[in-house]
């Protein structure tokens, strides 16, 4: 099924490999993006193909919005401040992620667009007091961030009851892979780690490590997105968890890293009271609803990092 396909923020870390993907099965792209913290290099490459166009223009600006969806009937919005800066800066998260997420939204009924695919996160769940976590839990969003994803969930459910749009809101746990930033939010560690092996140092671990992340590969996470864009109207309209339902402890992370690398070193733990947070997603609506599973375990995909040129 091809067709013209907004991606908001397709310039960022996520659209690096959901671009691609989108090309290969045919589709033209139309990027919408402020370029604050795209690539310049890497869209200049896709327009020379003839297929993306980059409308570079803030998602806070609804006419721009507006402009941009014409002619579209698919939407990807990935556009979004991150978790970083939302507590120091809740104006510019909310002005983003909630008014720019309803400048998307209501152009899309707008224009008549089918269906939505909408970058939510797994932070919309706070610290779970169980595992694995299930879309219908109890949601404990902590921050400007959280709380404007879960917004935009919300607000797509009220566009959809007004329109012909259809949505999925993908509420990703935590993304890596080739191209991610070093200062990413939560995967930081990643790179913080990889960075020391490198040198030749342990990885330093503060208490035991205990502490667990779902870690989910960006190839996987495009994988999704585009089976959402085709999945049924039928099954659609709800929340789903993209991870790989795997909570990965530090410590494991540590080890995982140190044979990606191939260095003779142990990790270091360092005495500490540390705040224990664990996650791992429940993924059974994913495979239901979109036919999605991982493909990539964490071996494979840490290597994969560590082979990059990026890591
Ligand atoms: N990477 C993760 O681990 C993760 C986890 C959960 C959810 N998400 C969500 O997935 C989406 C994509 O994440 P990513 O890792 O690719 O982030 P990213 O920062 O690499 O990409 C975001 C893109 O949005 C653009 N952008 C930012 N503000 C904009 C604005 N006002 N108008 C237009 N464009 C704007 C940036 O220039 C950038 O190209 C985001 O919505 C993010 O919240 C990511």
């Amino acid at each position: 099924m091809s067709s013209t396909v907004l991606v908001t923020g397709g310039a960022g870390f996520i659209g690096a490999h959901l671009v691609p993907q989108l090309l290969d099965r045919g589709d033209r792209v139309r990027i919408l993006d402020n370029m604050s913290r795209g690539d310049r290099g890497r869209i200049a490459a896709w327009v020379a193909t003839g297929r993306v166009e980059l409308v570079e223009q803030d998602i806070r600006y609804g006419g721009a919005v507006h402009q941009a969806m014409t002619g579209c009937d698919r939407v990807v919005h990935l556009a979004a401040v991150s978790i970083n800066k939302s507590e120091a800066d809740p104006y510019e998260s909310i002005d983003i992620n909630v008014v720019g997420s309803n400048n998307v939204f209501k152009a899309a009924a707008d224009h008549g667009v089918r269906r939505v695919v909408f970058a939510s996160s797994a932070s919309v769940y706070g610290d779970p007091e169980t595992l694995p976590m299930a879309e219908d839990g109890p949601l404990h969003p902590l921050t400007p961030y959280c709380i404007a994803k879960h917004t935009g969930e919300q607000l797509l459910d009220y566009y959809s009851r007004r329109s012909e749009l259809s949505w999925f809101a993908l509420r990703f746990f935590n993304v890596y892979g080739p191209g991610q930033k070093p200062t990413a939010y939560y995967t930081s560690v990643i790179n913080h780690f990889v960075q020391r092996l490198r040198a030749g140092e342990p990885p330093v671990i503060d208490g035991e490590g205990a502490q667990s992340m779902d870690f989910v590969h960006v190839h996987d996470v495009a994988r999704a997105i585009v089976m959402a864009l085709d999945a049924d109207a039928a099954r659609a309209d709800v929340p789903v968890n993209i991870g790989t339902g795997i909570d990965t402890s530090v410590a494991e992370l540590a080890r995982t890293l140190i044979a990606a690398v191939g260095v003779d070193v142990e990790p270091q733990f360092r005495p500490r009271d540390v705040l224990v947070s664990r996650r791992a997603a429940d993924i059974s609506r994913a495979l239901d609803v979109l036919g999605w599973k991982p493909t990539i375990d964490l071996r494979t995909g840490m290597q994969d990092l560590v082979d990059s040129e990026i890591a």
